[in-house]
C-alpha cells in the first residue's frame, strides 16, 4: 500500500466525520448494531471524535464498556465532550495509543467486539494493529475492519486480509457498507 496515504488524518476532518449528516449514507445502527449487545466490552481503534463510538455507547448499555484507543489527542479530546454531553461518558474510556504500541495489555483476551473503521490505512504498522486486536479478542470475540474505498483499493484490502489471517484472524463474512469495503473476523483457533 502507497507510504503517502499512512498519515492520520488532520484532526479538523474529525467534525466533518462525526457530523449528523454523514448518517443519511452510513448509519451505525446497521453497520455495527447486528454485531453488538447489552453489557458488551467494544475496543474502537481510531474512533475519531465518535460518529460510531456514541450509538455503540447505546447499544452496549448501562454494563457495557467501549473502549477507545487513538492516536491524536484532539480526537479524543472532542468525543470525551460530545461523550460527556450524551451522558454516555461513564461507559466510553478514551485511550491516546502511539505507533508502537496500544497501552492494550490489561484487555488481552476481554473484548468481545473489536471496530475499525477507516482507520487500517493509516496504521503505519498493520501487522501491529492486528496483533494487539487479536489478543484483546476473547475466545468468541469478532472484529469489524472496513475501510473506504476511495482510499483502499480492491488489491489493498485483499492484502490487508492477509496481514488480518497472519495475525490470528479468520474472515467470517463481508458485511455490505455504502463506500467501503469491510471484512468480519472471527478469532482463530489454535
Ligand atoms: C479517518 S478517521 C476515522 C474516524 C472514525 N472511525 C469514523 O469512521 O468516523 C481515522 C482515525 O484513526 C486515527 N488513527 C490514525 N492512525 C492511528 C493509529 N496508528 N492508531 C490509532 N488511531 C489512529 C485518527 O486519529 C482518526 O481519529
Amino acid at each position: 500500500m502507497s507510504e503517502k496515504k499512512r498519515h492520520a488524518c488532520p484532526w479538523w476532518i474529525g467534525y466533518f466525520l462525526a457530523s449528523p449528516l454523514r448518517r443519511l449514507y452510513q448509519k451505525p445502527e446497521k453497520i455495527v448494531g447486528p454485531y453488538i449487545s447489552e453489557g458488551m466490552r467494544v475496543m474502537e481503534i481510531g474512533p475519531g471524535m465518535g460518529f460510531f463510538t456514541l450509538p455503540m455507547a447505546h447499544m452496549v448499555g448501562k454494563k457495557g464498556r467501549i473502549y477507545c484507543v487513538d492516536i491524536q489527542q484532539r480526537m479524543l479530546y472532542s468525543l470525551r465532550r460530545r461523550a460527556k454531553k450524551a451522558g454516555l461518558a461513564d461507559r466510553i474510556e478514551c485511550r491516546l495509543c502511539t505507533d508502537i504500541s496500544f497501552g492494550t495489555s490489561d484487555l488481552v483476551g476481554t473484548i468481545d467486539l473489536a471496530v475499525a473503521i477507516a482507520v487500517v490505512h493509516e496504521v503505519p504498522d498493520m501487522r501491529m494493529l492486528f496483533r494487539e486486536i487479536r489478543s484483546c479478542l476473547n475466545e468468541k470475540g469478532r472484529a469489524l475492519v472496513a475501510e473506504p474505498a476511495i482510499w483502499v483499493t480492491a488489491n489493498e484490502f485483499i492484502e490487508t486480509l492477509s496481514i488480518a489471517a497472519e495475525a490470528g484472524l479468520t474472515p467470517a463474512g463481508t458485511p455490505q457498507i455504502r463506500g467501503f469495503r469491510s471484512a468480519l473476523f472471527t478469532v482463530q483457533r489454535e
